[in-house]
């Protein structure tokens, strides 16, 4: 056990010297995730409402979840007698308004679980910009809802680069975690745990990955992240589109790197 662990350490701490050193070379995987969602000072309700309506539709992921009717509550639509979530999210929880609650649901889904339903939803901060974050509370209010998001909710995005910067919470640099390339940080930090198992810790809505280095090769693995619907999982079938399809954005190519290198000597 100790030997396995000591050699997986030295193999770790090997790939990473290798790749800190060409981190820089590496270019970042382009997926389809809107990077230049600049929203300045001006930006009004309805271009708030648009943006969101477009990543709750696209590249956020939501409708994998979302509007089936089974794996998560309706949004767009009535829930259980108590209207689309623009007219139920300010009676959730005392003491939180619509904003509020929504802004909690997004960040911290796992601070009030919705009765019915597994805590299987994704920490959204952890994927997306605090500015696509409000354009989704914008666009979930306007389902039968106010829509009271301003400027002001929005930290202030200087250009591109702001808002191409992830909302890791405790980040800082770029990518998950503030750039770490301690494979545990990354898979913790970009909420891998919250559906995988990897060693004693994780949840159990995707496979687990302890040993997936058996199964799978580093450049299967490398895809599994980049392009999660390309190749589906055994028994997994169900669960198509759950996976979120953003890490190629989030991680910086050493994070990528280092990640595949630890899963691929999971064995
Ligand atoms: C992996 C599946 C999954 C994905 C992807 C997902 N959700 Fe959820 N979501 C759920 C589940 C399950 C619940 C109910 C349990 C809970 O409250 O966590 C939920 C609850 C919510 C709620 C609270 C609903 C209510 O009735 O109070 C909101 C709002 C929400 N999600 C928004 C979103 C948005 C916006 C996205 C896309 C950015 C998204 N979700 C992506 C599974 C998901
Ligand atoms: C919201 C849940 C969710 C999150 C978060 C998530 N995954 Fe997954 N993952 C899945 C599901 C479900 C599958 C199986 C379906 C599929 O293959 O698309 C899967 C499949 C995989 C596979 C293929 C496994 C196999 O045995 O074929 C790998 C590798 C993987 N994920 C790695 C990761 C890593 C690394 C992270 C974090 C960077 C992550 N996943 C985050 C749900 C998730």
């Amino acid at each position: 056990m100790w030997a396995t662990n000591l050699r997986i350490i030295g193999i770790v701490l090997g790939t990473l010297a290798l790749y800190t050193l060409i981190a820089n070379k590496i270019p970042q995987v382009q997926s389809e995730v809107p990077h230049a969602l600049t929203l300045g000072a001006n930006v009004t309700p309805e271009q708030l409402v648009a943006a969101g309506d477009q990543l709750y539709h696209g590249a956020g992921g939501c409708t994998a979840c979302h509007g089936l009717g089974t794996r998560a509550p309706n949004l767009l639509t009535d829930e259980k007698g108590l209207g689309p979530i623009g007219a139920r999210c300010g009676k959730r929880e005392a003491g939180k308004d619509c904003k509020a609650y929504l802004y909690e649901s997004l960040t911290s889904p796992r601070a009030y679980v919705v009765s019915g339903y597994e805590p299987i939803m994704p920490e959204m901060g952890r994927i997306l910009s605090p500015q696509q974050i409000w354009a989704l509370v914008a666009f979930l209010e306007s389902q039968s809802g106010t829509v009271d998001v301003t400027a002001s909710d929005i930290p202030a995005a200087s250009g591109p680069a702001a808002s191409a910067a992830p909302a890791a919470s405790g980040g800082g640099g770029p990518g998950i975690a503030g750039g770490s390339t301690e494979p545990m940080t990354i898979i913790r930090g970009a909420g891998c745990t919250g559906c995988h198992k990897v060693g004693t810790e994780g949840g159990a809505i995707g496979p687990n990955l302890t040993h997936v280095g058996s199964r799978l090769s580093a450049a299967l693995i490398r895809e599994c992240i980049l392009k999660p619907d390309t190749r589906v999982a055994k028994g997994y079938e169900k669960f198509v589109g759950v996976m979120p399809k953003m890490f190629g954005n989030q991680l910086t190519g050493a994070q990528l790197e280092a990640l595949v290198q630890f899963l691929s000597s999971q064995k």
